[in-house]
C-alpha cells in the first residue's frame, strides 16, 4: 500500500491558479465503521468549479479537497463493516448522512467537495453508509458521473417529476444534468423536447434520443416553440438549470399543473419573478437537491438493468485536473468532464 495520499486541494486562497497537488498522510485510522477506498475517477460539476473559485460558498474553511463525485475499490475495512469487502467497486454518496427520505441540516452539511473533503484524492475514508455499490457494466469513469449530475436528474425526472410514458420533457441546454435526464425520460418512454446554443449539440441530443430540438439561441422565444410542438398545451416536466434567467420561460411553456424542477442557476441566482403563472395554472416550483442513499440505489437499479451509459466527452488525467476545470467553465463540452488516475 502506498505511504501517502495524493490530493488536488485549494491550500489557504481560493482561484484555480491556487488549485494544487499535495501529500497527505494514509488515513490509516479508519473508523470501525468506515471503509478505505482507493479512488480512480471523479467528474466535474458545475458546482465544484464554483466550490474552486470561493463563488459557492466563500465561507467554506479551507484546506479542501473538491469533487463532488468520485468512483473507486474497497482497500480496507473497518471491523464492524457489514456492508462491504476488500475489492468491492463503490462510489461515495454526495450527502454523506443522507441516507434516506427528506434530508436534516446535519445531512446537507454532509456534502463531499465541501464543506467535506471531496473525491480528487486517491485515497478516501467514509462511513459504510456512504457508500453504494457501481453499477457492474460501467468504468469507474462513467459511473463517476452518477452522484451528482446523475442522482439530480433522476429525482427531477423520475421522484419530484412523477413521469408517465407519453408525456413531454423540457431539458434546458446539454449539460451533465440534461442529458441524464433525456436518458432517464426516454427509459420511461416519454417525449424530449431539448434546447441547445450549438447546432451540433442539438445534432448530438438527437442521437442520444430527444424527439425534438430548439436552438436557444436562434429562437429565443423558445417557451413559444414548446408551446406549438405541445398543440400549446405545454410541456409536463421542465428539467430548469438556467434558474432566474429562463424561469420566467420555462413557466410559459410549462402546462398547467406541471412540474418545473428547479435545479440550477447556469443564468443567474436572484430574480422578481412573477407569482401568478404559479397559482392561476398551479404550477409546481420544485427544488432539488441531488439525493439520497436509498435513490442512488434505486436509480443504479435501473441504470443497470437499461444498460444506460453515461455520455462522457473527455478524460483528463491526474495532472491536467486544472485543465479539466477550464474545459467546464469553456461550456464547451457535451456530457460529463472526468479526471481518471488509475
Ligand atoms: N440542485 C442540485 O442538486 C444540482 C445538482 C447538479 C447540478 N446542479 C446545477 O445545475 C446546473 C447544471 O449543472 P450541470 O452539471 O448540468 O452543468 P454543466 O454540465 O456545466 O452545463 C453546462 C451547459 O448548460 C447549458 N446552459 C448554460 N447556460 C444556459 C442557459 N442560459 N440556458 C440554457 N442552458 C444553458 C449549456 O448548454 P449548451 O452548450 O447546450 O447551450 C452549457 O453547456 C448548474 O447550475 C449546477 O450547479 C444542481
Amino acid at each position: 500500500m502506498a505511504k501517502g495520499n495524493k490530493v488536488w486541494e485549494i491550500k489557504d486562497t481560493f482561484g484555480l491558479e491556487n488549485l494544487k497537488q499535495a501529500d497527505r498522510p494514509l488515513p490509516t485510522d479508519i473508523g470501525t465503521e468506515d471503509v478505505l477506498v482507493r479512488l480512480t475517477a471523479t467528474s466535474l460539476n458545475f458546482r465544484d468549479y464554483l466550490m474552486v473559485m470561493g463563488k459557492y460558498n466563500p465561507r467554506q474553511k479551507l484546506p479542501l479537497v473538491p469533487c463532488s463525485d468520485g468512483a473507486g475499490i474497497v482497500e480496507s475495512v473497518g471491523k464492524n463493516v457489514t456492508k462491504w469487502k476488500v475489492g468491492d467497486r463503490v462510489l461515495p454518496i454526495f450527502a454523506q448522512k443522507w441516507t434516506a427520505g427528506p434530508p436534516d441540516m446535519d445531512s446537507l452539511r454532509s456534502t463531499l467537495g465541501g464543506p467535506n473533503d471531496g473525491c480528487l484524492m486517491e485515497y478516501g475514508s467514509f462511513n459504510e453508509n456512504g457508500l453504494v455499490a457501481t453499477p457492474p457494466h460501467l468504468t469507474d469513469i462513467e459511473a463517476a458521473t452518477l452522484g451528482c449530475a446523475g442522482l439530480t436528474s433522476y429525482n427531477a425526472v423520475i421522484n419530484f417529476g412523477g413521469l408517465q410514458p407519453g408525456q413531454t420533457v423540457l431539458t434546458l441546454g446539454t449539460g451533465g444534468v440534461s442529458l441524464f435526464a433525456i436518458q432517464f425520460a426516454k427509459m420511461m418512454g416519454a417525449r424530449v423536447i431539448a434546447t441547445s446554443s450549438s447546432d451540433e449539440k442539438l445534432e448530438k441530443v438527437k442521437a442520444l434520443g430527444a424527439d425534438e430540438i430548439i436552438n436557444y439561441t436562434k429562437k429565443t422565444n423558445w417557451e413559444r416553440e414548446v408551446r406549438k410542438l405541445t398543440n400549446m398545451r405545454g410541456a409536463d416536466l421542465i428539467i430548469e438549470v438556467g434558474g432566474a434567467g429562463t424561469l420566467p420561460k420555462s413557466m410559459m411553456a410549462i402546462r398547467p399543473y406541471g412540474t418545473i424542477a428547479l435545479i440550477g442557476v447556469l443564468a443567474g441566482g436572484e430574480s422578481n419573478i412573477s407569482l401568478y403563472p404559479i397559482l392561476m395554472q398551479g404550477v409546481k416550483v420544485q427544488g432539488v437537491i441531488v439525493g439520497n442513499r436509498f435513490d442512488f440505489e434505486n436509480m443504479n437499479q435501473a441504470i443497470s438493468h437499461n444498460k444506460l451509459k453515461p455520455v462522457i466527452d473527455r478524460v483528463f488525467s491526474w495532472d491536467e485536473v486544472p485543465m479539466a476545470f477550464q474545459y467546464l467553465q469553456s461550456g464547451k463540452h457535451f456530457g460529463k468532464v472526468t479526471v481518471s488516475w488509475s
